[in-house]
């Protein structure tokens, strides 16, 4: 295998155009990644699972309205200024910080597909590998999603996504992999189908949101054509890729939380707060109250 797929992951992409229409009017004037898991914005949950992995440089693939989630990274000078004269500890401010140069922002500009907006970030991810979060799943494992995939790309190099069985009945939602040679968490690769029918489905091993790419695929993303949905798919692109570069999948494990759906979102939220050591309990009190037990 060429060395120059190996080589580490040290960027992120993370598409967050989207208007988050499912979630009006909460997200009229607020971007959807901005809306809060307890005392998180979801962004920060995946911006984490990338840090624990050892990702130095984010690169958000913006649209217009969604300056919140820059502004969030950013140094909120008047803010900490006057923390510090109040003698209050910055200490949840902590995850927001990001190393000066290490947060880019490119804008999409037309909302043409996944596959259009990973694409836009083509000048900043150059000529190394990276990964890509969909922060709508949030994976929630020890180690993350993103620290298992880096283990076994440690190992295999090339291409890798993350994925998960779902009911069959499901499997239209999502990109679906044709699974070869299974080893333990990770399955060759044989075929990738963006929302197939159901009958159609190769397997119900769909892609969750969490990839590791070779920058080859800015070039064959340069001749996508349109795919489901009339959307330039990211999905498409790497089948392409399939054959010409190692091509694997990861079975994350750990759960994950789909907050693309308001059902999700809510699930999410409570899980996490029956965890934590601050309210867990209190919660769980409030949850026997509400269900009548
Ligand atoms: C996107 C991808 C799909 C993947 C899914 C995971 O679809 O195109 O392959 O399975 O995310 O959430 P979307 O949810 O944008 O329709």
């Amino acid at each position: 295998m060429n060395d120059a797929t190996r080589k580490p992951i040290r960027k992120a992409v993370f598409p967050v155009a989207g208007l988050g229409t499912r979630f009006l009017p909460a997200t009229k004037a607020i971007p959807k990644e901005m809306l809060p898991i307890i005392d998180r914005p979801l962004i920060q949950y995946a911006v984490d699972e990338a840090r624990e992995a050892g990702i130095e440089q984010l690169i958000f693939v913006t649209g217009r309205g969604k300056t919140a989630i820059v502004e969030h990274f950013d140094m909120a000078f008047e803010l900490e200024t006057t923390m510090k004269e109040r003698a209050k500890t910055l200490e949840l401010l902590e995850p927001t910080r990001i190393q000066p140069g290490n947060l880019v922002a490119v804008r999409q500009q037309v909302p043409l597909g996944l596959g259009h907006a990973i694409w836009c970030a083509r000048a900043i991810v150059g000529d190394e590998p990276f990964a890509i979060f969909l922060p709508d799943e949030l994976m929630i494992g020890q180690p993350g999603c993103m620290k298992q995939m880096v283990e076994a790309y440690g190992e295999l190099g090339g291409n890798l996504i993350s994925v998960l069985e779902v009911p069959q009945e499901e499997v239209s939602s999502y990109g679906v992999i044709a699974p070869g040679e299974r080893r333990g968490a990770i399955t060759e690769v044989k075929g990738l189908v963006e929302k197939p029918k159901r009958e159609a489905a190769p397997s119900n091993l769909i892609i969750s949101g969490r990839y590791i790419l070779q920058p080859e695929v800015m070039r064959v993303l340069e001749s996508q054509e349109k795919g489901a949905g009339g959307e330039i798919q990211l999905t498409d692109a790497m089948a392409r890729m399939i054959g010409q570069q190692p091509f694997h999948a990861v079975t994350f494990a750990g759960r994950r939380f789909d907050c693309g759906s308001k059902a999700g979102f809510v699930e999410a939220t409570l899980a996490l707060a029956l965890e934590r050591d601050d309210m867990g309990a209190d919660v769980r009190a409030m949850a026997h109250r509400l269900l009548g037990d």
